[in-house]
């Protein structure tokens, strides 16, 4: 029954069992008998919880509602609002499911825009930094080796810390291209490109393992591309926020797919910490494969895991090519 009806009926139930009583035998006296205060006072509660169990029973279905909108997470899709309760309420229930769909949709089309657009952007200024200003920088460095080889021998030394000076900056310049770009995954494939972000990270202070299986099943290019992306942001974090001595970069085979882990042994995430743009970034990269995302601290006093499940390339026909076949 709609909730129209459940009201309005309630409510003439009411006022049909007053009048009738009105009509009938009952009187009530003036001044009011005691025995009549007391029919009085029972027909009033008895109308009266009748009334709060229809109500409450036809807008429980509301409350939930308003607690699945509360808790509406786009980065944690898939959750939706049980469809029940009064006409009405089943009508907003479903309308809002179906507005959770179409914006879900939308979410996942246009952070796949943003995302792919990064990624073209990194390329771009990555083949900047490396043709242009690398390019620049070397030449310089050929001057500046033909002019110390010219040059009286008290400005040789000089001219030797301005070339010195020179390559580390061209050595800066290529390591800061090979981030923005992850030229080895092109070239050398998922594992290598992952070791030598392992040995990236590896500072003084800061170790960084890696347990990187090979057997691995096939991944699309993008699975390859979202792996790469998430180890680098967690290990940014690790190095950033975590102040830990150790970390593990893990990639393995399991069931249908694989599974990167990096860990660390450092402060955890703490009560406090809301997530960033790098941690929804790696949610959202993760949403664009259908992977599943945890970032945790772990109980046993500190360290922060992040655990990508990524399915296999199972070689449906509008899927990606996998890295194997380029
Ligand atoms: N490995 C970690 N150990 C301890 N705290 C962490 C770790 N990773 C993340 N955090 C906490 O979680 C917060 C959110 O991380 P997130 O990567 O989303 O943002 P951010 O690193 O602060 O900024 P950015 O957008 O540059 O990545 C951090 O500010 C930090 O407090
Ligand atoms: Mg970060």
């Amino acid at each position: 029954m709609s909730l129209f009806w459940r009201i309005f009926v309630l409510d003439a139930a009411g006022l049909i069992v007053a009048a009738a009583l009105l009509l009938g035998p009952v009187t009530v006296s003036t001044p009011i008998l005691p025995g009549e205060v007391l029919v009085v006072v029972a027909g009033l509660a008895a109308l009266l919880t009748v009334n709060a169990v229809v109500l409450r029973l036809g807008l429980a279905p509301l409350g939930r509602l308003g607690r699945a909108m509360a808790d509406a997470d786009l980065l944690h899709p898939g959750a939706r609002a049980v469809v029940s309760g009064p006409v009405e309420t089943a009508e907003l229930i479903t309308t809002y499911n179906a507005m959770l769909d179409r914006l879900e949709a939308e979410r996942a089309a246009s952070a796949a825009g943003a995302l792919s657009a990064q990624e073209r952007e990194r390329h771009r200024i990555a083949r900047e930094l490396h043709d242009e200003v690398g390019q620049t920088l070397t030449a310089v460095l050929l001057q500046l080796k033909r002019v110390a080889n010219r040059a009286p021998q008290d400005l040789r030394e000089e001219l030797g810390q301005a070339q010195e000076a020179t390559r580390s900056g061209l050595d800066e310049i290529r390591r800061i291209a090979r981030r923005l770009r992850p030229g080895v995954l092109d070239e050398l494939g998922l594992l290598s490109a992952l070791r030598s972000l392992a040995g990236e990270f590896t500072t003084h202070g800061l170790t960084v393992r890696h347990d990187l299986r090979a057997g691995l099943p096939p991944l699309t290019e993008e699975t390859e591309l979202v792996l790469y992306r998430v180890a680098q942001e967690a290990l940014t974090n690790t190095a950033r926020h975590a102040g830990a001595d150790r970390a593990e970069l893990r990639l393995r085979p399991v069931t249908d797919g694989v599974e990167l882990l990096v860990q660390d042994n450092g402060r955890g995430l703490g009560e406090r910490a809301g997530e960033g743009a790098g941690i929804r970034g790696m949610r959202e990269r993760a949403l664009l494969i259908g992977a599943t995302l945890t970032v945790s601290s772990r109980a046993d006093g500190g360290g922060t895991d992040i655990r990508l499940r990524a399915d296999a390339w199972t070689g449906g026909a509008d899927t990606a090519t996998p890295v194997g076949d380029r």
